[in-house]
């Protein structure tokens, strides 16, 4: 096997952070460094646990998750318990983690991972709000230029927005911290909601997981299935948009999907569109490109990888082919 990439997931679990995660540990061409979280879809407390839960129903209790801040860089944190329940990983009962929680807080974690590994070997990939990433960009400047790639669930250009009419619930949480991103210097792969509103589970899809078996299959399902009813209810969707299982899916398998290289900047003053991402899609502006924003996904061969890299976890000694 060739060298693995490394990554760090910066998450706020949520469901679909869940099957992200799940993706990611099932992949052996990814060495996950460690798993950082935020607050975002449910406060910080239950993040980190919810990540740690996620790592033992994977069977990788020894993976490293970090807890970062617990609110936004300047704002009163919003959560969305209203997609994700109470705990954001509602769907399914799981046993409280019994694996530790990391001692250092992931922001530190994340300047120092990037300051020891060589330049350019270290793709960062949130999948919430991104207080962390930002807060570490703006401690430690020089990492910028050391991230291979900065991979981000977030934004939307055709679909606008989800949790305002104009924005994307992960950019709307921190727009100042997105905004530190998008202009870091780094290069970016955005995968907005134009692109996971076409990764639509389905019943088929939802049996798919289910006959994974075990707990690991049962939960797949049941956080598919909580998860749905919000999108089915407001979009009339068939089914859950798996957004940042996305992320993951475009590691490891890049020409499932496509787009363009473009300007993207983030709205942080107008009350109606804060949070927007303003994507020139047209090139209309002139302002340089800075992130590949994507559009497109065969949403088919991505259900099939998820579904059957996923199901490794139940027989580790299995490889991924
Ligand atoms: C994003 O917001 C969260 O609710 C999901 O986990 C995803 O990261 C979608 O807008
Ligand atoms: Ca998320």
């Amino acid at each position: 096997m060739s060298a693995q990439r490394k990554i760090i997931i910066d998450t706020d679990p949520g469901q679909d952070d869940a099957v992200a995660i799940l993706l990611a540990l099932a992949s052996p061409e990814l060495e996950v460094l460690g798993i950082t979280c935020v607050a975002g879809n449910v406060p910080l407390p239950l993040t980190e646990k919810n990540a740690r839960v996620i790592c033992e129903l994977a069977g990788k209790p020894g993976t490293r998750v970090f807890a970062g801040c617990d609110a936004p860089l300047s704002r009163a944190l919003v959560t969305a318990e209203h997609v994700h329940g109470k705990t954001g990983l509602d769907g399914i009962a799981l046993p409280d983690p019994v694996m530790p929680l990391q001692a250092q807080h992931a922001v530190d974690f994340i300047i120092e991972t990037l300051r020891a590994e060589a330049p350019g070997t270290v793709t960062l990939c949130p999948l919430g709000p991104l207080t962390n990433i930002a807060t570490a960009l703006q401690r430690a400047p020089d990492i910028a230029s050391r991230i291979q790639s900065i991979v981000l669930m977030g934004g939307a250009y055709f679909e606008v927005g989800n949790i305002t009419p104009a924005a994307e619930f992960n950019i709307y949480v921190d727009p100042e911290a997105a905004e530190i991103v998008f202009k870091c210097g780094a290069p970016i792969v955005v995968l907005p909601l134009d692109v996971t509103h076409k990764a639509l589970t389905s019943r088929a899809r939802v049996q798919g997981f289910r006959d994974i078996g075990g707990t690991l299959g049962e939960a797949l399902a049941s956080w598919t299935e909580f998860f749905e009813r919000f999108d089915v209810a407001k979009y009339g969707h068939e089914g859950a948009p798996l957004h940042d299982p996305c992320v993951i899916g475009y590691l490891l398998a890049p020409e499932l999907f496509a787009g363009r290289f473009i300007n993207v900047e983030i709205e942080t003053q107008s009350p109606l569109t804060l949070g927007m991402t303003v994507a020139d899609w047209w090139g209309v502006t002139g302002r340089a490109p800075n992130a590949l924003f994507l559009d497109q996904i065969d949403t088919p061969a991505f259900f099939e990888m998820l579904t059957r890299r996923i199901a490794t976890l139940n027989a580790p000694a299995a490889t991924a082919p």
